[in-house]
């Protein structure tokens, strides 16, 4: 039995759409790209890592699922806005645009050099503004689309070595409640989903903590260990997957997501509202 088979999503909902990955050579961007991909979108996936766009639009490609590679560092918004621009061209459309890229790293506030504290804002928010502005045009003018971005639960509560992760997400709820409002009458929805803790290889390498910051890494124990941690940390008992977070991105790119705009869901089995001071 493949996934799909246990999904609650019919074969063939997204056929004909086309989405708009960032990061989605990698971790939840790929797995949200297979889902989609799964369920008939053609999926383009953007990301500053040719060989990582390769190797995912291979594996897609492999399960029967149209995926194309388009090479982008959201950062630079005339970049972004040329490859939009191709992507329209190329596919007549863009149905969703998925914010997905981001960078993260834990580090001190008080010494967090300027380009360290610009190069994640510029590629968490900026990032997420830039490719939604550039999809704007093309989603008017084809009557409608949707904009789903990944943001974060840290910025909840506030999280240490975390000042500028945590001050880019929260702009990025900012930017999904006020452009939910402002592109509503080009039928343009806007949503966000708050992952909880989904350990994949970026994950891992994002949250380990300087060596003198007596931060615990999660994720440099054992799996026995990492399996007792979700059990005590998270109310559902469990790390999430990328697939988790690809099911509420389907959901909002099929029909049943169509009156939902300016809306932030969190995905994570509880663990915000359960986390002990650190
Ligand atoms: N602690 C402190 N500063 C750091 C740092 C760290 N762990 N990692 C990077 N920086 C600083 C660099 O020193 C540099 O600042 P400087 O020029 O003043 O020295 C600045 O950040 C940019 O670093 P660079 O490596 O050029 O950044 P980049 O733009 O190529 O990549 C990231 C930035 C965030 C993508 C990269 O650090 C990364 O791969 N992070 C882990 C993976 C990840 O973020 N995954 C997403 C999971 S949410």
């Amino acid at each position: 039995m493949t996934e799909l088979d246990t999904s609650v999503f019919r074969s063939g909902l997204l056929t004909g759409q086309v989405a708009l990955i960032t990061g989605g050579g990698t971790g939840i961007g790929f797995g949200v790209a297979e889902l989609l991909a799964e369920l008939g979108a053609h999926v383009v996936l953007a990301s500053r890592k040719p060989e990582n766009l390769e190797r995912a639009c291979a594996t897609i490609r492999a399960s029967g699922g149209l995926a194309t590679a388009v090479p982008l560092d959201v950062r630079d918004a005339e970049k972004v806005k040329e490859a939009v621009d191709h992507v329209a061209q190329t596919h007549g459309r863009i149905d969703l645009l998925v914010n997905n890229a981001a960078g993260n790293f834990y580090a001190p506030s008080a010494t967090l050099s300027p380009n360290a504290w610009k190069s994640v804002v510029e590629i968490d928010l900026f990032g997420t503004f830039y490719c939604s502005q550039a999809v704007y045009p093309v989603m008017a003018a084809q009557g409608g689309g949707r904009i789903v971005s990944i943001s974060m639960t840290l910025h909840y509560r506030g999280w240490p070595l975390m000042a500028h992760a945590t001050a880019a997400k929260a702009g990025v709820d900012a930017l999904t409640r006020t452009l939910a409002m402002e592109w509503a009458p080009q039928k343009i929805r806007l949503n966000a989903i708050a992952p909880g803790p989904i350990p994949t290889e970026g994950v891992k390498k994002a949250f380990t903590p300087p060596a003198d910051s007596g931060v615990t890494d999660i994720f440099a124990a054992t799996e026995a260990r990492m399996s007792a941690y979700a059990k005590k940390s998270i109310p559902l008992g469990r790390w999430g997957t990328p697939r988790d977070v690809a099911n509420m991105v389907a959901f909002l790119a099929s029909p049943a997501g169509d009156w939902v705009t300016g809306a932030i869901f969190v995905i994570d089995g509880g663990e915000w509202l359960a986390k002990p001071p650190m």
